[in-house]
C-alpha cells in the first residue's frame, strides 16, 4: 500500500487530482465531508488529510511514503525527506514587507516578525543583519501596524492582504511553490512505482508549461 499524505484545501485537491491523473484515482477523496482518510486497495494506495505544515513530518516518519508540501514548509523546517518534484502549482513568494512609510537605519536592530523564523533568520544573516525575531502564529500583517516589529517576512500570493493593510513589498526571499516528497526509505523499497509516479507528473506540469 502506498501512503500518500494531502495537504488539506485546495493545492491537496489539486494535487490528489494529479495523482488520479497518473492512474492512482480513489473514490471520495474529493467529496466535501470531514473523513480524513481514503483507499483504494484495487490500486494498492491510501490517501490521507492533513494540516499543510504537517505533511512533512508524516513524510518524514514514514506514516506517509509520498506527500506534497510548500517550499516555504521545506525551507523553514528542514525535513529529513526526498525532495522530488516541482509540481509547479500553489505558486507565490516569501516577501519582507512594511508599513508604505517605514524608512529602515541600518545602524539600528531590526525588529522582524515573521511565522517563518529559520527563513528569515537565514535570509538577514546572508546579509550580515542583526535582527531580533519576533514568532508570530497568525495575522502576520499586525506587527508592523501596532509597532510590535519593523518589517514581517510572510507569504504574498496576490498581494490583497499586503494592500488592504497598507503595507508593501520591500523585498522577495524566495518563491514558492508545492514541492513532491518522498519518506528516504519508501524511495528506495517502492522506487520503481514512486518513479513511475514522477515520469507521470513531470509530464503533467510540462504540458502545463
Ligand atoms: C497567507 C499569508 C498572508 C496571505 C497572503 O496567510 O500569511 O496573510 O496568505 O495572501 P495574499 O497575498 O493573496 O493576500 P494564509 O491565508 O495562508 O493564512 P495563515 O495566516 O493562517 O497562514
Amino acid at each position: 500500500m502506498l501512503n500518500v499524505a494531502l495537504p488539506k484545501g485546495r493545492l491537496g485537491e489539486r494535487v490528489y487530482s494529479m495523482f488520479a491523473r497518473a492512474g492512482l484515482e480513489c473514490g471520495g477523496v474529493l467529496e466535501p465531508g470531514r473523513r480524513l482518510i481514503f483507499e483504494n486497495p484495487r490500486k494498492g494506495v491510501r490517501y490521507f488529510w492533513v494540516k499543510p505544515s504537517d505533511v512533512a513530518i508524516y513524510v518524514e516518519r514514514g506514516a506517509a511514503d509520498l506527500g506534497a508540501a510548500g517550499k516555504d514548509i521545506l525551507l523553514e523546517n528542514e525535513p529529513d525527506v526526498y525532495e522530488l518534484l516541482d509540481l509547479h502549482t500553489g505558486a507565490c513568494r516569501m516577501a519582507v514587507a512594511a508599513r508604505a512609510d517605514f524608512r529602515d537605519n541600518p545602524d539600528r536592530t531590526l525588529r522582524v516578525a515573521s511565522k517563518f523564523v529559520h527563513i528569515a533568520q537565514n535570509y538577514y544573516a546572508a546579509k550580515g543583519r542583526d535582527i531580533d525575531i519576533i514568532r508570530i502564529n497568525g495575522s502576520v500583517e499586525l506587527a508592523p501596524i501596532l509597532g510590535l516589529s519593523d518589517v514581517i517576512v510572510d507569504i504574498v500570493e496576490t498581494g490583497t492582504t499586503l494592500k488592504e493593510n497598507n503595507l508593501r513589498v520591500l523585498d522577495t526571499v524566495v518563491s514558492i511553490s508545492a514541492r513532491l516528497i518522498a519518506n528516504k526509505a519508501s524511495f528506495k523499497f517502492k522506487n520503481g512505482q514512486i518513479l513511475e509516479i514522477m515520469r507521470a507528473m513531470t509530464a503533467m506540469t510540462e504540458a502545463e508549461q
